[in-house]
């Protein structure tokens, strides 16, 4: 098997751990290091909607607070019709600790897939280098 579906499917696993008793939806993510880790994530809902967790930013704060600071790959994955979509606090999360280059690959059922770049994902996006 290649990383890169090593990397697919730990995003797809962690749909089954979702904690998402209010919308239903899972989400899962694989957030891989430069040197190789992987740090899977998922969504974490909250009876105070607002709280909750989105897959890609669980898998970025559970690498940030191991210390990592170098990513190479993401993959997203959902249970949807078509390669699901990162949601707009999580392309930003995003642009805070990845390249613009680093490749994004979203998943949706089916073998849905599509390949996208962090830029691709948010243009013009607002970076330390705008403070
Ligand atoms: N969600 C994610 O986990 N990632 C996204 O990029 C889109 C939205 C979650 C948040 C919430 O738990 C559920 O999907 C429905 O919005």
């Amino acid at each position: 098997m290649t990383a890169k579906q090593e990397w697919i499917d730990v995003a797809v696993k962690a749909l089954d751990k979702a904690y998402v008793p209010y919308s239903h939806f899972p989400v899962g993510a694989c957030l891989v290091t430069k040197d190789g880790k992987i740090y899977q994530g998922l969504n974490i809902e909250n009876a105070s909607y607002g709280l909750s967790n989105c897959a890609e930013r669980t898998a970025f704060f559970k690498a940030v607070s191991e210390g990592e600071r170098e990513f190479s790959h993401l993959v997203v994955a959902g249970h949807t019709p078509e390669a699901i979509s990162p949601c707009g606090a999580c392309r930003q999360v995003m642009a805070e600790f990845c390249a613009p280059e680093m490749p994004v690959t979203l998943i949706g059922d089916h073998g849905v897939k599509k390949e996208m770049t962090v830029e691709q994902l948010l243009p013009y996006m607002f970076t330390e280098k705008d403070l």
